[in-house]
């Protein structure tokens, strides 16, 4: 078989691009030119993979266009594959897998940062410092809360919601208060609280930090009706999927102090962040950058990579979705 043609739509970490020209025929993007509709159909029908990232966006139109054709393997730089259409590509017999696993404490450390930061206020006093606006110390103004002794709540105890519970429990004392769709136990955590439901820890906890998979039955799972059981000096952290959240409603709760603060990762139309939200003081905004570390990343191509090496190999891919 002659060596599998690899197409990849995204830059990728050099250690990763050296080992997939070790291995394959490559098209790399070296420029980071985010590839158009056209460009992702032409890649399911010239390659024989494809190593994508999120916001590549794999409809049943794009999956549809390969079918005769080549492209029979999308693995995935990154654990989330919201963004491609699993069923179609299920029908059509296109491999899919991603990458667990390494992002975990990257993407926790993430959550822990915009919990600190939006309970320590820390991007109002940043930017007030930034446009000349620091009198001087006092020690009244612009007070923010404690960890210790307060409760967060997890919406999907998973991998990386178990990580951030791990953080917050014992580098912070905080309480852990989490839901999870299906049951699960928690052995490294004995003392974390399974909850009914998301209602009761919208209700009960202090910081909020979602954690559930981009899905659409998790479309807008934390809506106005439950964005209104929160406390008033609650917090809510959103490093999962930015759909997970109904944007809009989580914007009017800022405006209006219904809730104290969020961090945000993650946006319903990325790269579009609402202007709603830049204007707001009591949010802490990032680029989605959860996995950014140069060792995560490095991790996660890797780990595509040996995805890639095992289907070529007529093994089974070590993280294959569908
Ligand atoms: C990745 C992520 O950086 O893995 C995921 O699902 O959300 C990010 O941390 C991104 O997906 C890269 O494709």
């Amino acid at each position: 078989m002659p060596t599998p043609k690899i197409v990849v739509t995204r830059k990728l970490p050099d250690p990763v691009e050296e080992r997939l020209k070790s291995l394959f025929t490559v098209a790399l993007n070296p420029q980071d030119v985010p590839f158009s509709k056209d460009k992702l159909v032409r890649a399911m029908v010239q390659a024989d993979g494809v190593l994508c990232a999120v916001g590549d966006n794999f409809d049943a139109e794009v999956l549809e266009a390969g079918k005769a054709s080549h492209a029979k393997i999308l693995a995935n730089f990154g654990v989330g594959t919201n963004h491609i259409d699993l069923e179609t590509a299920d029908d059509l017999g296109i491999t899919v897998t991603n990458t667990p696993e390494v992002l975990d404490d990257a993407t926790a450390d993430i959550a822990m940062a915009l919990i600190l930061a939006t309970t320590r206020r820390m991007h109002m006093h940043e930017s007030r410092l930034r446009r000349g606006d620091w009198a001087g110390f006092d020690l009244v103004s612009g007070l923010g809360t404690s960890l210790r002794g307060k409760t967060l709540g997890v919406i999907g105890m998973g991998r990386i919601g178990t990580a951030l519970a791990h953080r917050a429990f014992l580098g912070f004392g905080m309480n852990v208060l989490y839901f999870n769709r299906s049951k699960v136990l928690v052995p490294s955590l004995p003392e974390a609280r399974a909850a009914e439901s998301i209602e009761a820890v919208m209700a009960h906890a202090d910081v909020i930090s979602l954690h559930v998979p981009g899905h659409p039955e998790n479309r807008h799972l934390i809506n106005a009706k439950r964005i209104a059981l929160m406390k008033p000096s609650a917090h809510l952290v959103n490093t999962a999927r930015g759909d997970v959240m109904d944007e809009p409603a989580l914007i009017k709760a800022l405006q209006s102090g219904a809730i104290a603060g969020a961090g945000l990762d993650v946006y319903e139309a990325e790269p579009v962040v609402p202007d709603a939200l830049k204007a707001l003081e009591n949010v802490t905004l990032l680029p989605h950058i959860g996995s950014a570390t140069h060792e995560a990343r490095i991790a996660m191509g890797m780990r595509a990579v040996d995805n890639l090496v095992a289907f070529f190999d007529k093994k089974v891919p070590p993280h294959q979705v569908v």
